[in-house]
């Protein structure tokens, strides 16, 4: 029998997510999974139910014969779902390391040293936990341009000696000196790095002029309708309008003018001390978790303790704008888009011009947002463009039995946001978006992640990662699984590709999770292998030809068997509903990006917390990690890394 293990921080922080704020009694909509797989899903022949409906599958499949594929299928042989030190990549293709935790970013950055790290070196080095993955183009060039790298958390029983082990929260916080602190600080944000292929390859090119590190303590500016707000000020910044840093950058997306996008997601974490009942902001607090103890920043600077500055939480949760063309340029936090746990902000262009961002809100029983520009973009005047996202009007989903989906407008005035219900202005709403959702009803969804419409066929992907906390009462058509271990997609399609539209209807693409286990209630096409299938999907790109692929978190041997990695997933004709695995990461990891290059043939992924755990699930530290991935040497630690995956020869991503 396994010993019971003091849980890793990375697990507390987890555990520290089952609070399940959202304590609103929106109603579920009954246990109706039956009568709409019968009539949507199985119907229209598109998906055929590997586990529930084995009895079923040649008429599913026999219907899916006589859909035409829109869209060419993968043409790559799979990599073998396992796990171990390193990283691998399917045959015929090259899985290259591009940039480490503790690379020189900006000219003159020191080697990295991991006996001896400080917060001025790791300000000017590659940060910890790469994550989103943005490709600008430089002067339209097909090899070389600017990659822009969310850093979203720190590891400090990897990144530092003596902080790993079973211990007591408070021990490791007490060795967690000033400095220590300072390079978590620094090793947090974002990175822009220029990038060229030479011989085939992409390298950094060193002391470019576009190279910046973004850190928790880079200077910011709050813009739009909350900017300035009461609520916003701090005795720091008395005018509400000026932050330092951006936090726990999670995923991200890049707008049609070629600026990055970056989301602050468990922004709760980075907050300290505890919250009196009469805070002036308790029930916005409590409602996102505010405070959760996870860093003890807060013990050497007092903008993160709440009691002492009690507006500090309500400048984090925002989605951030860069400008990676100008490293001068201020990153702005768009208070349009609404504050909550940002898991990315992908961006469509609308038929109209205006530009549509969906955005997930990572946390059980969380919702799917949607921000309409007012304005429409123009191709040929860049400056007109940088504060589109300014104004606009902010969404909630809410999902039907029917099959379709009702965007529900977040606007001070409209329906229940009114004063007295708390919301004074549009500030207010922005700044409490969760409870604003509340009071609208939106569907509570399975953790929702990347939200991505694919511009080919125009249809959205709602990756919703897992909820092992809903019950059998609390099932819904769009989340229909209680104690969704291994999570599904949601996919959304607008009338006529319109992404302003008010209602859409949706499918269910796949649910997650192995099918030769028919308690799990996986559904994929039958096509897919042993191999193929995959739990939690988190992040997704859509490639050139219009193909979904996507990146996971919380693969494991213990839970599916396999690592992470990435997966491909055909969403038209007969093959609809089959993955296939291109890519897998080193034990410990999580997937994140990835990115393609516009000429589809590369394809950028990002390892994040490789070592974080073994393959029993225990916690890796400094001294003793399951891998000493990327560099294989007993004097470095096991480091997170960008990987440039191209084929071998040339030519397209499968
Ligand atoms: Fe940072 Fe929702 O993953
Ligand atoms: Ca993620
Ligand atoms: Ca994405």
């Amino acid at each position: 029998m396994d010993e019971p293990r003091e849980p890793s921080l990375q697990q507390r922080r987890e555990q520290s997510e089952d609070v399940g704020r959202n304590r609103t009694d929106n109603p579920t909509l009954g246990d109706l999974i039956a009568a709409r797989f019968g009539r949507r899903a199985w119907l229209k022949g598109a998906l055929a139910v590997t586990a529930i409906g084995a009895s079923l599958g040649p008429l599913a499949l026999a219907a899916a014969r006589q859909a035409k594929a829109a869209t060419p299928s993968f043409d790559f042989d799979e990599v073998a779902a396992t796990v171990d030190e390193n990283h691998h990549v399917a045959p015929g293709y090259q899985a290259n390391l591009l940039i480490r935790w503790g690379d020189p970013v900006l000219p003159g950055a020191p080697a990295f040293d991991p006996m001896n790290q400080t917060a001025a070196a790791q300000a000017q080095q590659f940060g910890y936990n790469n994550d989103f993955i943005g490709y600008f183009p430089l002067n339209g060039a097909a090899d070389r341009g600017l990659l822009c790298v969310n850093h979203e958390y720190t590891n400090e029983e990897l990144m530092f000696p003596g902080m790993g082990g079973p211990q007591e929260e408070d021990a490791k916080f007490a060795r967690l000196t000033k400095e220590l602190a300072a390079v978590e600080m620094m090793a947090h944000g974002g990175s822009v790095v220029e990038i060229a292929q030479a011989g085939g390859a992409w390298q950094v090119v060193q002391d470019s002029r576009y190279a910046r590190r973004i850190t928790a303590e880079t200077p910011m500016l709050l813009t739009g309708p909350a900017a300035g707000h009461a609520r916003l000020q701090t005795k720091a910044d008395p005018n509400g309008t000026k932050v330092l840093g951006m936090l726990n950058n999670c995923g991200g997306g890049t707008t049609p003018w070629g600026t990055w996008l970056s989301a602050e997601e468990n922004f709760h974490g980075y907050f300290w001390g505890e919250l009196a009942e009469d805070h002036p902001e308790h029930a916005n607090f409590k409602r996102y978790g505010v405070p959760a103890n996870w860093y003890n920043w807060g013990a050497y600077h007092d903008r993160f303790d709440v009691a002492k500055e009690p507006n500090e939480a309500n400048r984090f949760g925002w989605m951030v704008e860069i400008d990676p063309m100008d490293p001068t340029a201020t990153p702005k936090k768009r208070t349009a888009l609404g504050r909550f746990k940002h898991e990315g902000g992908e961006t469509f262009l609308n038929r109209d011009g205006r530009v549509v961002v969906y955005m997930g809100d990572d946390e059980r029983f969380d919702y799917i947002y949607r921000f309409v520009t007012a304005k429409a973009y123009d191709p040929d005047n860049r400056a007109a463009n940088l504060d589109l996202l300014d104004e606009g009007t902010l969404a909630v989903a809410k999902f039907s039995e029917d099959g379709s989906l009702e965007w529900l407008p977040l606007v001070h005035g409209e329906g229940p946001l009114t004063e007295a219900n708390g919301f004074k202005s549009q500030a207010d709403v922005l700044i409490a978006t969760r409870l604003a959702a509340d009071l609208l009803g939106a569907t509570k969804m399975d953790r929702p992640e990347d939200v991505q419409a694919n511009p080919k066929t125009g249809k959205v992907y709602a990756m919703l990662t897992n909820n092992t906390k809903r019950t059998a009462e609390q099932v819904d058509p769009a989340n229909p699984r209680p104690e969704n271990a291994f999570g599904h997609i949601v996919e959304m399609t607008p009338p006529d590709a319109d992404h302003a539209a008010a209602n859409y209807t949706w499918e269910i693409l796949v649910q997650c999770g192995d099918p030769a286990i028919a308690e799990v209630r996986a559904m994929w096409n039958p096509a897919t292998s042993q191999d193929g299938w995959f739990g939690m999907p988190d992040n997704c790109a859509i490639d050139r030809q219009g193909r979904l692929w996507i990146a996971t978190d919380g693969n494991s041997p213990k839970g599916t068997g396999r690592a992470d990695g990435i997966w491909a997933l055909e969403t038209e004709g007969a093959a609809r509903g089959t993955a296939k695995r291109f890519f897998q990461v080193p034990v410990g990891a999580e997937m994140c990006g990835p990115q393609f290059t516009p000429d589809g043939q590369t394809m950028f992924v990002a390892v994040q917390h490789p070592g974080e755990e073994d393959a029993e699930g225990n916690p890796g530290s400094f001294e003793n990690p399951p891998t000493r991935w990327p560099d294989f040497d007993p004097a470095m630690p096991v480091r997170p890394a960008v990987v440039v995956i191209t084929k071998a020869g040339g030519g397209a991503i499968a």
